[in-house]
């Protein structure tokens, strides 16, 4: 059976345990499927101020309410969980004896936000505390977005050869300077979302997801490739045109069901990649943060 209609009859690897195929996963990757894809992890714990979407194999941390703290303690949460996981994902990416500096740099910040994200589960943030809670976390993300950008400069100088794309330090930087701006306005009990910057940050994000899934796939999963690059032009567009809120809704809501199915296959096997299955559902949690901004913006 040759690549092309192994994939046009997904023949090849039926998903075990799901009864659907390849071909099924990219071409309809709905929300009827993406919820039978994933049994809801309910049991994780409510944080005061947070509630949770699932989905995949983490909740997303959404505010309960459209108040200060409610995004504080949510934004606390859902970040400080992400900036571990990119910490996680720069010692996953530097190895061997060379790297061992910049690794072990990253290997401090995986901790220190572990470690945040614990005392924001832990802290019970109200109208007295959470402008300080929110300060400690800016301290400890200021050092991290500097630590990204002198990686970025060694990756693309030539000078540090890692695993880690220069866009990708960049990305993960910006994601960062977007958190500290977010509790930098939170403390001043603003809690509003602006379409037009939510659309602008986080269009640009979901370009850039697309554009690592494409470069992180078999480099033969071709369907699949040309989904995820046609994804990204699609989100390109829409921050160029400064789309409107429905078609900023639309195109969220196909990328989490992409993202949420793809988490799916490569979990199961069923999809040929170098993404790690940490990293799959990273980018999907970010999606479903996402829209749930656009919502309240
Ligand atoms: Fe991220
Ligand atoms: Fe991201």
């Amino acid at each position: 059976m040759t690549r092309d209609t192994a994939l046009e009859t997904g023949l090849d690897h039926p998903a075990k345990g799901f009864g659907i195929t390849r071909r099924e996963i990219l071409v309809t990757g709905g929300a009827t499927l993406v919820t039978t894809l994933f049994v809801n992890s309910a049991a994780d714990a409510q944080t005061p101020g947070a509630t949770t979407k699932n989905g995949g194999t983490k909740p997303v941390y959404v505010p309960s309410g459209d108040d200060a703290v409610s995004h504080s303690v949510a934004d606390n949460l859902f970040w400080t969980d992400i900036l571990t996981e990119h910490a996680t994902f720069f010692v996953m990416l530097m190895p061997g004896a060379e790297l061992a500096g910049p690794r072990g740099r990253a290997e401090q910040f995986k901790a220190s936000f572990a470690g945040q994200f614990e005392k924001a589960r832990a802290a019970r943030l109200d109208k007295g505390n959470y402008a300080a809670f929110n300060r400690s976390t800016v301290e400890l993300v200021k050092p991290f977005i500097d630590f990204k950008r002198e990686m970025q400069q060694a990756q693309q100088s030539g000078r540090m050869r890692s695993l880690v794309w220069p866009l990708f330090f960049d990305h993960t930087a910006r994601e960062a300077e977007r958190f500290i701006r977010r509790l930098d306005q939170l403390s001043k009990g603003d809690a509003d979302l602006e379409h037009a910057e939510v659309v602008d940050f986080w269009a640009r994000i979901m370009d850039e997801h697309a554009e690592f899934i494409a470069h992180l796939l078999d480099p033969q999963e071709d369907p699949l490739i040309e989904k995820a690059l046609s994804s990204s032009a699609a989100f390109r567009d829409l921050r160029a045109k400064k789309g409107s809120k429905s078609q900023a809704e639309t195109l969220a809501k196909s990328i989490i069901d992409f993202k949420t199915a793809a988490a799916k296959g490569i979990q199961a096997g069923q999809i040929k990649s170098i993404i790690p299955p940490a990293l799959a559902d990273h980018v999907r949690r970010e999606a479903v943060k996402f829209e749930d901004e656009l919502r309240r913006a």
